[in-house]
């Protein structure tokens, strides 16, 4: 393994952690569209590219979010990690959400992840996002479609949160038990 290690994309996939803290520091256009495009450019079955992103990087409508987080969902509940100091969004300056009109969490997963490790090769860092679901997948949550301009068939699948990372934590334990080659 240690032949590819400085392979840009394999260090960028063995490097990425989950990171909770940022700076202000927010994302450039460029940076914003690089993203986008990773995850446009994510496979799909069939090519049938069921997905949509939107990218939210105004820190009003992120609190805004976070507030309805805690008044619809229930404040009370930890619900994601963090959630006694931290926003829903932990504190990025940009929130990409996943949205599709079928349950694609395939394809959607896909496109969180090369968002994921797109970030990681271009300096940032990110944390994929779910708990959020909990309002967007929620009657409650419906007029956030309305502000992130997706149409209403569709449902809210993942979101991902991007910036610069302002703590270095440690990998996360595997099994790698479970990961090897069949010999014969
Ligand atoms: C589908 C999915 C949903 C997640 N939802 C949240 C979340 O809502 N809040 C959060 O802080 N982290 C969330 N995470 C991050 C995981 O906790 C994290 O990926 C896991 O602990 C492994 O750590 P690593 O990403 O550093 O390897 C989510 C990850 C995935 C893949």
């Amino acid at each position: 393994m240690a032949e590819y290690e400085n392979n840009a994309v394999i260090r960028a996939i063995l490097t990425r952690r989950t990171v909770r803290e940022y700076t202000d520091e927010p994302l450039s256009s460029a940076q914003l569209q690089t993203l986008l495009n990773c995850a446009m450019f994510a496979p799909s079955g069939r090519n049938s590219q069921p997905c949509v992103v939107r990218v939210l990087t105004d820190k009003t409508l992120l609190d805004r979010l976070n507030t309805d987080f805690k008044n619809k969902v229930g404040w009370d509940t930890p619900a994601y990690t963090r959630w006694d100091k931290n926003p829903v969004y932990q504190n990025a300056p940009a929130l990409f959400f996943i949205y599709a009109p079928t349950d694609a969490r395939m394809e959607a997963g896909l496109m969180a992840e090369n968002i994921a490790i797109g970030a990681k090769g271009l300096g940032l860092d990110s944390v994929i996002i779910g708990s959020v679901g909990a309002l967007l997948e929620a009657p409650e949550g419906d007029e956030w479609k309305k502000i992130l301009k997706v149409p209403e068939p569709y449902r809210f699948l993942i979101s991902v949160a991007v910036g610069h990372g302002a703590e270095d934590p440690a990998p996360k334990p595997r099994k790698p038990e479970e990961f090897f080659v069949i010999e014969k």
